[in-house]
């Protein structure tokens, strides 16, 4: 059986298509329409998003536009506003947009209002947040939180590490908070290496409370809190949990008075709006929180409401089907001109990655088309001494996406108009380059104009805010959910599993007890795996230099 998509018509529609405009410049198309920078941006919830340096005709969004229809888009985010069970090889929804819609609206799961349940806890959160952030939470000693170390590895870790730093500047800057995630030993080691337990507040972050990394380290931090208070009681004062499964949680030994819960429809990648968002909320505090909430909310309301033309996660997502699929761009560079933007291009990763990077449809038929691209990037101007040398010149086309803002949140005298400058002539650079003729007419010697020609007509997408604030950064995140959204529906497939993490899990779990044995035992792995086992164990038992 064959995947359905590439026999649609309206997807060949768009592969004829790109045999007539395929080999167009963006020079072309911006000298043929002086007002193309204009005509393709559109802006939401204070989100402007220029797009007109993708390499697209006002032919192809309408041709996009009829593949989404055929794909039964709008059908597809009905569905998941509704609450259906549209994680079908889980049997679950996928109701991230639950969690920052208002207390007045209403959504059903099995005969509950998940609204309802959603803003019990986060007003319980909102009571411990304000505790620990006034001082009347003590610790077991007696002492107020000065440290928060958050534990839990993907989700539970990457949105709200992603948040934290963010958001740094709306932080009490009194709260030390750290994430803790690796299983390497180091992770744990240097977060607690300064810190006074007294005065130290773990939140244990795990949906399934199954995680290995987690519970591994969560153990090694209540072992840590217990030696340095002398008592198993301090556990009490110092451990809260995130997690959808109140037993195991208990049977870790924290009481449910000090569990914030989550539902099996908040996927792991979509859960940093959640309980599981803890961490920034003890950050920024409860008003803030509820900005970046209502943030989201305006992109979710955005995108459930806005025809195609004008709708931002639909265009993106779009977008980057035409790039991956019919300019062959196997990965996308997501550069945020805002240092406090570092960890989103890692927290893309996963939203995405683990989202789309899928091999068969929702019915289990091997695609016979690319999904999900890779996503990679650092905040510029940094990337520009590093790698932007491949985006100009290389041989692979890298569709960037630049996100900047209007305003400084740490203004300096010409810093900021710096950056921007910067973010904005990358946009050009790659999109114009410059040509042969350009080049000799500065005068270059003949040997280096091959060198130093850019080709250009490589495409970006712009994003603009006034400022990073916690409401700028929601409607960042929900617009790429959404658009990863978008493109696991027009690719088919089920964007909310991640069934590929579980075998490199359960072969892991084979090797520890292989490794951890007293005498080897018979393996039966291939002779790689084999040998590296033997040689990983002399080297750990007899090390050398
Ligand atoms: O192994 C992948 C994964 O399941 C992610 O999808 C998830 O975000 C992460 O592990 C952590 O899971 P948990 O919150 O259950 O510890």
């Amino acid at each position: 059986m064959n995947s359905e998509l590439p026999r649609r018509p309206e997807w060949q529609a768009l592969r004829q298509h790109f045999a007539e405009i395929g080999s167009l410049h963006l020079r072309d198309l911006f000298a043929a329409d002086p007002a193309r920078g204009e005509r393709f941006s559109a802006e939401a919830a204070g989100l402007y998003l220029d797009y007109s340096r993708q390499r697209i005709s006002t032919d192809t969004l309408r041709l996009l536009g009829k593949l989404a229809e055929a794909c039964a888009l709008p059908r597809h985010i009905a569905a998941m506003f509704r609450g259906d069970l549209i994680n079908t090889t889980e049997h679950r929804a996928a109701l991230h947009v639950a969690l920052r819609a208002p207390a007045s609206a209403q959504i059903w799961v099995d005969g509950r209002d998940v609204v309802a349940d959603v803003h019990t806890v986060l007003t319980r959160m909102e009571v411990f947040a304000e505790a620990v952030r006034n001082g009347s939470w003590l610790g077991y000693t007696g002492q107020p939180v000065r440290n928060i170390v958050s534990i839990g590895i993907g989700g539970s870790d990457l949105g709200p590490v992603m948040a934290y730093e963010a958001l740094r500047a709306y932080s009490r800057h009194d709260l030390r908070l750290r994430f803790v995630s690796n299983v390497d030993g180091t992770d744990l080691a240097e977060a607690l290496r300064d810190l006074d337990a007294a005065e130290t507040l773990f939140i244990v972050c795990s949906k399934t409370f199954t995680t290995l990394e987690t519970l591994s380290n969560a153990q090694a931090a209540r072992e840590w809190c217990v030696d340095a208070l002398g008592s198993d009681a301090a556990v009490a004062r110092h451990f809260v949990a995130v997690s959808a499964d109140t037993g195991r949680v208990a049977a870790f030994g924290i009481a449910p008075a000090q569990m914030f819960g989550l539902w099996d429809w908040v996927g792991g990648r979509y859960s940093m709006d959640s309980a599981i968002g803890l961490s920034t909320l003890l950050a920024i505090g409860p008003a803030a929180f509820r900005d970046m909430l209502a943030g989201m909310h305006a992109m979710d309301v955005h995108f459930r409401d806005t025809p195609l033309a004008h709708n931002l996660p639909m265009l993106m997502g779009l977008l980057a089907v035409w790039n991956n699929n019919f300019l062959d761009a196997a990965s996308v560079a997501v550069l945020p001109y805002e240092q406090y933007l570092k960890r989103f291009p890692a927290y893309l990763q996963q939203l995405a990655m683990e989202s789309n990077g899928k091999h068969v449809t929702v019915d289990g038929v091997r695609v016979d088309y690319a999904t999900g691209p890779i996503y990679w990037g650092e905040p510029g101007t940094n990337g520009q001494h590093s790698f932007h040398q491949l985006i100009h010149q290389g041989t692979r086309i890298v569709p960037c996406d630049f996100i900047g803002f209007g305003q400084a949140l740490n203004p300096l005298p010409v810093q900021h108009d710096l950056l921007i400058a910067n973010m904005l002539a990358q946009g050009e650079a790659l999109a114009f380059g410059r040509s042969a003729d350009e080049v000799r007419a500065e005068g270059t010697p003949d040997e280096l104009v091959a060198h130093r020609c850019c080709e250009g007509n490589r495409p970006s997408n712009t994003l603009l805010a006034a400022r990073l604030t916690p409401w700028s950064l929601g409607t960042l995140i929900a617009l790429y959910e959404h658009s990863v959204f978008v493109q696991g529906v027009i690719w088919d497939i089920d964007s909310f599993d991640q069934w590929g993490v579980e075998l490199g899990k359960q072969l892991a779990s084979t090797t520890f007890a292989e490794l951890s044995a007293a005498t080897l035992p018979a393996l039966a792995h291939d002779s790689s795996t084999n040998t590296l086992i033997r040689r990983y164990r002399q080297l750990r038992d007899a090390p050398g230099r």
